[in-house]
């Protein structure tokens, strides 16, 4: 794309420059137009549905290789991830070397990365994949490397230069970060400084605000030029673990998390309960004990229901046939990336058991049932609970089971096993 930018608007912009001299007599206008700002062309948007795509910290933090990353690369198309809609492929944390004292560049480190990232980038382009990197607010990163923290513009620039299309950014060693301050307008103001100098390179570049939280990032993330926004501490590989900035959190503490931040998303802005633990199996970096599949499955149903950026988090040349069902699973991904793009709401709760709701393009709704309890459960709920039309017919689609079921006139009722969510897509019948 910066090579495209070079040579096509470069030799255009000379080619008016020339043609303004040659017109004008007068030297001093020719001059004064001369030294005006080249005008910036328009970003295209970016990031209308949500960002899918792979990063390397679950599966391999401090462990992530160019090795790794053209593995992945390879999987995606051999796997059918591509296929899917998986796009971007990211390389988290711990891929810096260091910076350099008298350039003031970053470089990889070297043994892990002895291409250099332009060539990895490269390698991913050329598989018809976009290519993301880390870095961080402040001084250093969460993994101790150097952060942006005053470097934002020649970070971006380099970034741009390696042709990377997908920045995460994180929030550790920022002067605020740990404390109980929450300072908003610190982190506002470091985030828009990244933000800028993205757009000032001229490239489109997905910018994934990682701030976690507690700065309500959901309230700024677009202005300071974010596509995606963390609302989450990290997500372990567990199904339960509340609310800690020391420790993961499980799936179900995302799920609640999300829960009531649902007006802030949208096309070009996503709430982000963080990666995908799906298929690690207590495998990989991160740990945390391991899920069930009926888990993974609730992960993957309930970031759909959210419209969360499904950013994969198991190395993917290695899935289960299990993990493979629920990772391409074409109905479910097909509700996460409704061109709509809204978030889902809790509509209803009783026993353990919850029923969410998002709309569809095409006058549908999904509705997903939860059951939160280590037992199994029934459960039975009328439209009217459902916030849905009783008066209305639907035609309801089970987008695990991939076939048409019946319901019970004016409600919805299902069985449900311990930690399972159930999805369904409903089409209104014309009466
Ligand atoms: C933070 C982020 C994680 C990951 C690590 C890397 O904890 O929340 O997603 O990027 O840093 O150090």
């Amino acid at each position: 794309m910066t090579r495209l930018i070079k040579k096509t608007i470069f030799p255009g912009i000379m080619l008016v420059l020339l043609l303004t001299t040659a017109g004008c007599k007068n030297t001093g206008t020719v001059k004064k137009e001369a030294a005006q700002p080249l005008h910036q062309p328009e970003l295209p948007p970016l990031a209308q549905t949500p960002p899918m795509g792979w990063n390397s910290w679950n599966p391999f933090g401090a462990n992530v290789s160019e090795k790794v990353i053209r593995e992945t690369a390879d999987a995606f198309v051999s796997s059918g991830l591509k296929d899917a809609g998986y796009t971007y492929i990211v390389i988290d944390d711990i891929w810096q070397g260091g910076r350099d004292s008298t350039t003031g560049l970053l470089y990889p480190d070297h043994e892990r990365f002895p291409s250099g990232i332009k060539a990895l980038a490269d390698y991913v382009h050329s598989k018809g994949l976009r290519f993301g990197i880390y870095s961080d607010a402040g001084t250093m990163t969460c993994g101790d490397r150097p952060g942006s923290f005053g470097y934002e513009e020649k970070d971006a620039k380099l970034f741009a230069e390696w042709e990377i299309d997908y920045l995460k950014y994180d929030f550790c060693y920022c002067p605020d970060y740990a404390s109980l301050h929450n300072d908003y307008k610190m982190a506002i103001a470091r985030y828009k400084a990244m933000g800028d100098a993205l757009k000032a390179t001229g490239r489109p570049i997905v910018f994934s605000v990682c701030e976690w939280g507690p700065r309500s990032p959901w309230l700024w993330g677009r202005e300071v030029g974010g596509q995606l926004w963390r609302v989450s501490y990290d997500v372990g590989d567990k199904w339960d673990e509340p609310r800690n900035e020391q420790s993961q959190i499980g799936i179900l503490t995302a799920i609640d998390v999300m829960c009531d931040l649902e007006r802030f998303a949208g096309p070009g802005g996503w709430n982000d309960p963080d990666m995908l633990v799906i298929g690690l199996k207590n495998s990989g970096f991160i740990k945390g004990g391991g899920c069930t599949y009926e888990e993974y499955r609730t992960q993957m149903s309930m970031w759909c229901m959210f419209s969360a950026p499904l950013m994969l988090g198991c190395p993917v040349n290695n899935m289960t046939e299990e993990t493979k069902s629920i990772l391409l699973n074409r109905d479910i991904i097909a509700i996460d990336q409704d061109p709509l793009g809204k978030q889902a709401f809790r509509v209803w709760r009783k026993d353990g058991i919850e029923a969410w709701k998002k709309p569809l393009s095409g006058d549908r709704v999904a509705v997903a049932f939860l059951n939160r309890n280590s037992r199994e459960g029934s459960v039975t709920a009328s439209m009217e609970q459902l916030e849905l039309d009783p008066k209305m017919e639907y035609k309801v689609y089970d987008v695990w089971k991939h076939e048409m079921v019946s319901q019970p006139v004016g409600a919805m009722a299902t069985k449900m096993k311990s930690h399972e969510c159930q999805v369904f897509v409903l089409t209104r019948l014309a009466k």
